[in-house]
């Protein structure tokens, strides 16, 4: 396992879906820590303007949009300098697996969550590698770590980042390049708007990602919930899904 501390104090970094939500609050947090320069991708170039009086040059946005390959291998062209990526931009379609929807929405769930997120990760790891530290930061969720009933498509895409992350940790063992999953629970983000429960904050999950490079963790779980499920992920990982079938179960009852 590689012991690397990668604080974003004078580094460059790469945040994708760096527009809104959690991605918007990793940009800042990692700008407020002392990074050098941010590259922000966005598929709206204007929608980080309102931080542009704060942070001016050092927050560069970057068109991307993780469907259209031609944009995502032109960033890799751009930003041979970065040193931090974190691959936060997803979508959450619902659905299970038995529905007329079934198809269209594992098809969107891995195409951004999964496709986009390998392509970007491929047009950016020899500039990675270039340098003396460097840290690969996935933004899973802990609907990865079980499946959610009746958004088991979008479980089964941040399952697969979850491998994902593993697999790059393993093919990246000994580099110099930190390879990190982060497996928030519900953030109050637009993702989540219909959702009528306790959420934490998109500033948590910001902090806990920073902390974490500083100190070099693999794993992050970064909010109340999360906490909880990170340590059953440890100690008693089939028990995950049964306490979420049991949502499903206590929504029929209710
Ligand atoms: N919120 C939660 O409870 C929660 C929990 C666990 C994990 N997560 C994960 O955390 C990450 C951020 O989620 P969030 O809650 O901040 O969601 P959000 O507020 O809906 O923001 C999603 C971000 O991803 C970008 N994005 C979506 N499709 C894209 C595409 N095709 N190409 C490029 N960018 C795209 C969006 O850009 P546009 O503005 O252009 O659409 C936006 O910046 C996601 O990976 C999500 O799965 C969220």
């Amino acid at each position: 396992m590689n012991e690397l501390k990668v604080s974003p104090k004078g580094r460059v970094a790469f945040v994708s879906g760096a527009n809104r939500g959690i991605g918007r609050a990793i940009t800042i947090e990692l700008l407020k820590e002392g990074a050098k320069k941010v590259y922000a991708g966005v598929r709206n170039l204007k929608s980080l303007d309102d931080l542009k009086p704060e942070y001016g040059d050092r927050l560069i946005p970057i068109q991307l949009d993780l469907k259209n390959d031609k944009l995502i291998f032109r960033a890799g062209r751009l930003v041979k300098d970065v040193e931090i990526l974190i691959n936060n931009a997803g979508v959450y379609e619902s659905g299970g697996f038995f529905s007329d929807e079934t198809l269209d929405s594992l098809e969107d769930n891995f195409g951004v969550n999964v496709m986009g997120l390998v392509k970007l990760s491929i047009s950016l790891i020899d500039h990675l590698k270039n340098k003396p530290c460097a840290a690969i930061v996935n933004v899973a969720s802990v609907l990865g770590l079980a499946s959610m009933p009746f958004s088991g498509t979008y479980s089964a895409s941040k399952a697969a980042v979850h491998s994902i992350t593993q697999g790059m940790r393993g093919e990246l063992t000994n580099s110099n390049v930190l390879v990190m999953g982060v497996y928030p629970g519900p953030i109050e983000t637009d993702m989540t708007r219909d959702l009528d429960m306790d959420k934490d904050s998109p500033q948590n999950v910001a902090n806990d990602i920073v902390n974490a490079l500083k100190e070099g963790s693999e794993y992050v779980f970064p909010d109340v919930m999360s906490k909880q499920v990170g340590e059953l992920f440890f100690t008693e990982p089939l028990s995950i899904e049964k306490q979420f079938g049991s949502f499903v179960s206590e929504e029929q009852e209710a």
